[in-house]
């Protein structure tokens, strides 16, 4: 290595593509992930408060729905502000030490999320199984251990994928074709062999990807079941309506993974890779609150308390 460049003693920055090559798509994505940024905000803004404030809403359930709306606001601050900076000054090149901390971030958030998903599906499992016992068997306690996956297990792991991520040589300016810095664009463009990092990550898609969601599979089997054997179509209808906000954000999630997973020119498409992120924490609001009686109803209460307020 006699040859020192001034570009390798600055280190290594990345270019990210962001998606845009004209002034006018410069313009049409700015404005749209400004929007859908400000839409993913205030609702789950508006479902953290109104769980906060209503206490007819402190259950496990809302516990959780809660502790999801917290980390889909922090999972999409990893990557948007970014993007639409990006966008608003026309400057792609990225530092090293944000590249690497965006994408701690984004792997935490992303694991969090699955681990979140698989303990609303076994509060679920309970409430509809166990209807009788749930409010003893989801303790304070369980569900402490339940959540403890989710915000404890994600960054270990996150720490160790990019520590891998830190050990790998890169030179001068290095393209990043999506708009964040991706885990997959990382791995390919690196000059050193990945060949361990790819089976971390295998391993960690059988123990975070497929074990949860077998969890989940498995807690919806015994669900389907229980609401089959009840005799009344009410009661049939009320039991599934109590899960079908979840079974909508949990098919979202998985499906858009698996059509990650499966497909790779999808990386090169704007609309979709955006999707990819956007959609759940999108979502996750919309669903609970449009089809949750309990919310709608937390919603008109605090609204008449203002106005009393106001009187
Ligand atoms: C997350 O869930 C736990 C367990 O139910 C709860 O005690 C905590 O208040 C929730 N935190 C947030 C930020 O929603």
């Amino acid at each position: 290595m006699d040859g020192v460049t001034p570009n390798v003693t600055s280190g290594p920055t990345f270019y990210i593509f962001a998606f845009f090559t004209s002034e006018k798509q410069r313009i049409l994505i700015l404005i749209t992930v400004l929007l859908i940024y400000l839409l993913i905000l205030s609702g789950n803004l508006l479902i953290i408060s109104l769980i906060s404030l209503e206490p007819r809403l402190h259950t496990p359930m809302y516990f959780f729905l809660c502790n999801l709306s917290t980390l889909d606001i922090m999972y999409v601050s990893t990557t948007l502000p970014k993007l639409m900076y990006i966008c608003h000054t026309g400057d792609h090149v990225m530092s090293y030490t944000y590249c690497m901390t965006q994408l701690y971030f984004y792997i935490m958030f992303t694991d969090t999320e699955g681990f979140l998903l698989t303990s609303m599906a076994i509060d679920r499992y309970v409430a509809v199984c166990f209807p009788l016992h749930y409010s003893l068997i989801m303790s304070k306690q369980t569900c402490f251990l339940l959540i403890l996956p989710a915000w404890f297990v994600s960054p270990i792991n996150a720490s160790i994928i990019t520590c891998f991520i830190t050990n790998l040589t890169y030179f001068g300016l290095v393209d990043i074709t999506n708009f964040f810095c991706d885990l997959k664009a990382l791995m390919d463009t690196s000059f050193s062999d990945t060949s361990s990092l790819r089976t971390y990550i295998i391993l960690n898609a059988v123990f975070i990807g497929f074990v949860p969601s077998c969890m989940i599979l498995a807690s919806y089997v015994r669900i389907i079941h229980t609401v089959l054997n009840i005799k009344t179509s009410v009661g049939r209808w009320k039991t599934f309506s109590s899960c079908s906000s979840h079974v909508t954000i949990v098919v979202v999630y998985y499906g858009s993974a698996i059509i990650l997973y499966l497909s790779e020119s999808l990386k090169e498409d704007v609309v979709l890779s955006l999707m990819f992120v956007t959609l759940v924490p999108m979502l996750n609001p919309l669903v609970y609150s449009l089809r949750n009686r309990d919310i709608i109803g937390a919603l008109r209460i605090i609204i008449q308390r203002k106005r009393t307020w106001v009187l």
